[in-house]
């Protein structure tokens, strides 16, 4: 997830640039730059680091003129550094771009066969070589960009200008965001509307395969193969704060409903629907290194942890491998034994959590092959790995991670697969029920969400009063049971307990009275039959049960004082859809209560202490 911006009118481009990508920050921050027409050529200046490096550069090589792009990065392809930032440059063409181009492995591989010289890691650079070898054949500008896209697959939102035209960005949509703003002889573009709100309200927002020549004075919008295209122009009157958060009040409840978006982005360009297999080309392990492996460690802290307790689920079902998970803290804290063709598995948003990274060194010193799932790229983590498996959520501004859990678990899902498949322990057809299963989960979590709206507020306000709440789940449930519990306890302040279902007994349910919710994870899957009678038990102590059932369950729905219904796919991948309501749950009793939801006392995102 990155920013873009253009401008073309009659001001000074650069601090109009500079300003929106201000605003877009929220949408990436490792690396930022600027490219401004000045009436001869098109001047680029990039930085890495966030975007006051990107202000100092601009004081000592300030760039004059009255179009230009620019670009605020959360590096996908290619660690956060100078040459990797963007605008990338091919000749005449100068590109900006937010997206992930899939098959930029085969389209590098194109270029370096031809003798391109690539500067950078990025698939953005790709799309300016493309571009530019259309230009040359003779194509206009707008023509060469169309023709390029031909040839690319995957999202992207992008901003092209050439040398040879100091009056013309052209733009194209899909699946990253884009919207126009409307001046007075001027005209301005984003990724986002906060970028443009103190220039215009006016805006337009493209949509899916739109291409748009801008100019001074007006938007020419076509399709992709140059027919005609109309969008409404809308009146945006949002104050900039709600922008940044797209309305929403908070950036947690904001990220709690980004989450199809982020496991769509987590997803692409690793489905391989036709051929019912995983594509992990990029983590670089072999397929012989796969069938080698004795065991898997998983390594993590806090919500990570419960990612990773998940993942280890996943690999003993899908790879039949053995899988253990340590908390990362207490791996450093005993003498942990790294057997003979040992995979560590470290899970981290970060990548930087200080026990997590100790235990990844320590892993390496033992002799594992040591894999890295993390969200930020080229953080110390995966520098410390021998490959790294990137979940693409974008950055996470709210402290009580969300959309970065849910990528974890599609990426430990993923991998077991992917395992299984080179192990032999999974069949194809299996293979293609779970690859499918993983492409519908967007459009079943979109669905989710919306249907909780309101209802999660309702039950939110009818149990958010209690000094404790348990989560109870079996099996693969049980790491969401933990994740509801610490959600809960993040940002609402209030007692939870995670306990395995069958636990119970051992303990919790002494605690278990009138006052007491009780949420239980019973959706249908291998341990349906155990986890309602656990629900049972715990009714027949008088708590007040909030049950997490699969659709059309009445046997749940008449032991129950609530019900949230969650619909069908592979028992495996349910957790992606039972944690919402969790989520969802945590962060309205917060909101009622007024705590500080986006950054909870006493926590931090990043804990690089001990
Ligand atoms: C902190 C954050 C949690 C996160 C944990 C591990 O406690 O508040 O949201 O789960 O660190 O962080 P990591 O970046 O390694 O996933």
């Amino acid at each position: 997830m990155c920013g873009i911006v253009g401008y073309v009118g009659v001001q000074e481009a650069a601090p109009i640039l500079v300003d929106g990508l201000r605003r877009l920050e929220y949408r990436g921050y490792d690396s930022a730059g600027l490219a401004v027409h000045n009436g001869q050529s098109v001047e680029v200046v990039r930085r890495s680091g966030k975007l006051r490096e990107l202000e100092k550069a601009l004081q000592e090589t300030p760039l004059t003129g009255a179009m230009g792009i620019g670009h605020t990065r959360w590096a996908t392809h290619g660690k956060p550094s100078e040459v990797n930032a963007h605008p990338h440059t091919a000749g005449p063409v100068t590109v900006v771009h937010n997206g992930i181009i899939e098959n930029h492995l085969v389209l590098r591989q194109e270029l370096l066969d031809q003798g391109v010289e690539l500067q950078s890691e990025t698939d953005t650079e790709l799309v300016a070589h493309l571009v530019e070898q259309q230009l040359s054949q003779g194509l206009d500008l707008v023509g060469a960009v169309r023709a390029a896209l031909a040839r690319v697959r995957g999202a992207y939102a992008l901003a092209v200008v050439s040398s040879a035209d100091p009056t013309r960005i052209v733009a194209a949509k899909h699946s990253s965001p884009m919207v126009l703003g409307f001046g007075q002889g001027e005209m301005f573009l984003g990724s986002d509307i906060p970028a443009l709100l103190p220039y215009t309200r006016e805006m337009t927002f493209l949509e899916d395969g739109d291409v748009v020549v801008l100019e001074a004075t007006r938007a020419t919008l076509t399709d992709l193969e140059g027919g005609p295209v109309e969008r409404p122009r809308q009146h945006i009157d949002w104050s900039p704060v709600m922008a940044e958060k797209a309305g929403y009040k908070h950036f947690m409840l904001k990220e709690i409903f980004e989450q199809p978006r982020a496991l769509e982005d987590t997803l692409r360009g690793r489905l391989d629907r036709e051929a019912g297999d995983i594509v992990t080309a990029e983590v670089g392990l072999s397929d012989e290194q796969a069938r080698g492996f004795s065991r898997v460690t998983l390594l993590a802290c806090g919500t990570s942890h419960h990612a990773a307790m998940v993942g280890r689920y996943a690999i003993e079902e899908l790879a039949g491998l053995a899988a253990q998970v340590e908390l990362a803290s207490e791996y450093r804290a005993r003498s942990a034994v790294v057997t003979e063709n040992e995979l560590v598995v470290v899970v981290s948003q970060s990548g930087e959590t200080l026990d997590t990274l100790e235990a990844t060194k320590l892993a390496k010193s033992k002799g594992a092959t040591v894999l890295a799932i993390v969200n930020v790229i080229g953080s110390a983590i995966p520098r410390h790995s021998d490959g790294a498996f990137y979940t693409h959520a974008g950055p996470e501004i709210g402290v009580a991670s969300t959309k970065c859990f849910s990528t974890q678990l599609a990426n430990l899902l993923m991998f077991g697969i992917w395992l299984g498949r080179r192990r032999g322990g999974l069949s194809a057809a299996r293979t293609r029920e779970l690859v499918e299963g993983l492409a519908h989960i967007p459009s079943l979590m979109t669905d989710l969400l919306t249907s909780m709206k309101t209802s999660m507020g309702e039950m939110a306000r009818r149990y958010g009063g209690a000094q404790d709440v348990l989560f109870l789940g079996r099996g693969v449930q049980f790491p969401i049971a933990l994740e509801g519990a610490l959600k809960l306890k993040e940002i609402s302040y209030i007692h939870a307990e995670g306990y395995a279902s069958g636990e119970m007994k051992h303990g919790p349910i002494a605690l278990i009275d009138e006052q007491v919710p009780v949420f239980v994870l019973v959706p249908r899957d291998g341990n349906y039959e155990r986890s309602l009678s656990n629900l049972q038990e715990a009714k027949a102590r008088g708590a007040r049960v909030i049950a997490v059932a699969s659709e059309g369950d009445d046997a749940v729905a008449g032991v129950s004082d609530s019900v949230v219904a969650v619909p069908p796919t592979d028992p495996l991948l349910l957790p992606l859809l039972t944690v919402l309501p969790l989520q969802l749950f945590s962060y309205y009793v917060a909101d009622f209560k007024g705590t500080d939801v986006d950054q909870p006392r006493n926590l931090a995102k990043t804990v690089t202490v001990e």
